[in-house]
């Protein structure tokens, strides 16, 4: 087995990634804590996704201008963890998505499908309530699937999906999905999701967006 030497530990080298077993993961990445408060993986950097990165994203345009005009406020982060790479290697990554509305459509992600269709993942939900909409690529078809504390998701390969936050505290969940997995969001900021997750009487309904009046608080 090689080694690269930094200082006066010895550690395996990334160019060993082919290498199977403990050797092909660095020894901080095969343990993390989870700060389920901060949202944090360790000392991992996260992606922070503010209410400005998310144009085009929520059916109602006129509400997003109006709470884009009251503030830009953090509306999820995601903190990706890429231990190794290879075929049959995982990816993780934890998401803390914050509870707001934009119109009567609750706070969600960009939402994607795996850059390699075949791709599944595994999502647990730790804290809050929270919904996934699920859809498949080559129909169009949509399933609504809860995601709060200790809900276990299985999202299919060839599945555009996102998650909602549709309570008043931050939703966090953890996603764990194959290294080769990617993302493409180009599909979605194209044509987004057809359905939309709003607010009906206290509750979440999904609702076709073609059947969604555009700046009417998305209201049919
Ligand atoms: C990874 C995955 C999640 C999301 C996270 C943020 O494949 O599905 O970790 O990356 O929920 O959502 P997006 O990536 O759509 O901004
Ligand atoms: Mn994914």
């Amino acid at each position: 087995m090689l080694f690269c030497c930094q200082g006066s530990e010895a550690r395996p080298s990334f160019s060993l990634m082919a290498v199977p077993g403990l050797a092909s993961v660095l020894p901080e990445h095969l343990a993390a804590h989870l700060d389920l408060g901060a949202g944090t993986v360790g000392a991992h950097p996260g992606t922070e996704r503010f209410l400005s990165d998310l144009r085009g994203v929520f059916h109602d345009e006129v509400a997003y201008g109006e709470a884009l005009a009251r503030g830009n406020p953090l509306v999820y982060r995601v903190v990706g963890v890429a231990p190794a790479e290879g075929d049959g290697q995982l990816h993780y990554g934890l998401g803390t998505l914050q509870a707001g509305k934009i119109g009567q459509e609750y706070f969600l992600t960009k939402g994607h499908l795996h850059a390699w269709r075949p791709a599944a993942e595994v999502y647990v939900g730790l804290r809050g309530d929270g919904r996934m909409i699920l859809e498949e690529e080559a129909t169009g078809r949509t399933r609504l699937v809860p995601l709060g504390a200790g809900d276990v998701v299985y999202v299919p390969g060839h599945t555009a999906h996102r998650t909602a936050n549709v309570g008043s505290e931050p939703l966090v969940y953890l996603g764990i999905y194959p290294a080769a997995a990617g993302h493409d969001y180009a599909a979605i900021a194209e044509r987004n999701f057809r359905c939309c997750l709003v607010e009906r009487e206290g509750q979440p309904v999904l609702v076709e967006r073609a059947r969604l009046v555009r700046g009417a608080g998305g209201r049919p």
